[in-house]
């Protein structure tokens, strides 16, 4: 067996800044997670400031200003001027509703550097029947339309399921056709949300397999026109994803009420202990906090990925999905082919994906409890 390798803390790169769960879409794969923080427990507008002041101290290059929707917070053009104050590049995440073309300019104008757009799908059928909300199509059109007009670079971001899939084509086409500068092709990450509604987003392997060659296609012929990335999904993949770039190496993740996380979905695993920003500084946090010190480096890992040539590669895969599937986070993901688990998920996922009728979304809301998926 290898000896562990000593543990090194490189600066965080990315904020991810939940500054709300509040959101007028009900996108059944939200990342968010299924117990919703309420208005009432949301930081307020001074202690956004002092997260966003110590995360350029702590080495922090740029946020992402989500949710949620964020521009449901009143204080967004504060905090985003207040982004740009500290030296921090400024990423909007948003679904576009709710954005007024007065709002927009004021974001503009307060140091906004980009707009992430999502889209659920190319055209106003299939985009409005994942949103949950009708007439969300236009609207994306219509604020696309304003970013790009105020000379900001705009990203659009496609979570691909079994509901869209057929239309990865049309979203490239699209993306040209709006002015995008990029395009994320992200298969759904089945954890949370989208894990309870697994059986309905799953695609066939064939049909990711067409969606990869499109995406490989499109990117050589639009090469200087639009860049594509694309997350492969990982029930189908060989190695798993380096989860959030590795456990508590390059982002952190602030929910609305102010728990520091180390991905969006850390809350699922329940013996971890979460620092709040209200009582702890940033640095206190990423350094020393338990949640952020559990799964970091590699001496946490089991011996198949300890021993791996992988192991600081994709850091063993992801924790969320470790429990999600092997009912331990600290077991080898198996989303990876060496996973003694990795054929039954596999088995799983191309059960699920055949079905005729797959059954009705669980739409996000406030107030649903999770059901499990279909085993
Ligand atoms: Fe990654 Fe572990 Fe699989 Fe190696 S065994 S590829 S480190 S998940
Ligand atoms: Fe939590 Fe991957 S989502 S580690």
């Amino acid at each position: 067996m290898n000896a562990p390798r000593p543990v090194s803390v490189p600066a965080p790169l990315g904020l991810l800044a939940e500054l709300t769960h509040r959101c007028p879409l009900k996108c059944p794969y939200c990342s968010n997670p299924m117990e919703l923080d309420r208005r009432s427990v949301e930081l307020d507008t001074e202690t956004w400031k002092r997260v966003f002041t110590e995360a350029a101290a702590l080495g922090v290059l740029h946020t992402h200003l989500s949710g949620g929707e964020p521009t449901a917070r009143r204080d967004i053009v504060e905090l985003t001027r207040h982004c740009a104050e500290v030296g921090i590049y400024s990423n909007l995440i948003t679904s576009g509703v709710g954005v007024s073309q007065d709002l927009l300019t004021k974001l503009v104008d307060a140091g906004l550097d980009h707009v992430q757009l999502s889209i659920q799908g190319a055209d106003a059928a299939v985009n409005d029947h994942v949103a949950g909300y009708r007439g969300a199509y236009e609207k994306k059109r219509e604020v696309g339309r304003w970013v790009v007009d105020a000379g900001l670079p705009l990203t659009l971001n496609a979570v691909i399921h079994r509901g869209n899939i057929h239309q990865v084509g049309d979203l490239v086409d699209l993306a040209v056709a709006m002015g995008a500068k990029r395009l994320e092709v992200a298969h759904t990450q089945y954890y949370g949300w989208a894990y309870a509604n697994r059986a309905a987003l799953m695609p066939a392997k064939p049909e990711v397999d067409r969606a990869i060659a499109l995406v490989e296609a499109a990117r050589t012929r639009l090469e200087g026109t639009l860049v594509i990335d694309m997350v492969i999904p990982d029930y189908y993949a060989k190695y798993p994803k380096a989860c959030s770039g590795g456990w508590g190496r390059r982002s952190i993740n602030v929910a609305p009420s102010g728990k520091a996380l180390p991905c969006h979905a850390a809350e699922t695993i329940p013996h971890l202990e979460f620092w709040n920003v209200r009582e702890h500084s940033l640095r206190d946090i990423w350094l020393h906090s338990p949640a952020f010190t559990a799964y970091r480096g590699t001496d946490w890992m089991p011996d198949l990925c300890r021993t791996c040539e992988r192991a600081e590669i994709d850091w063993g895969g992801c924790r969320c999905q470790a429990l999600a599937l092997a009912g331990d986070a600290a077991a080898t993901d198996p989303a990876c082919h060496k996973s003694p688990l990795h054929h039954k998920i596999v088995a799983l996922a191309e059960a699920e994906a055949v079905t005729a009728t797959p059954p009705p979304y669980q739409y996000r809301e406030m107030t649903t409890r999770a059901r499990e998926p279909a085993q």
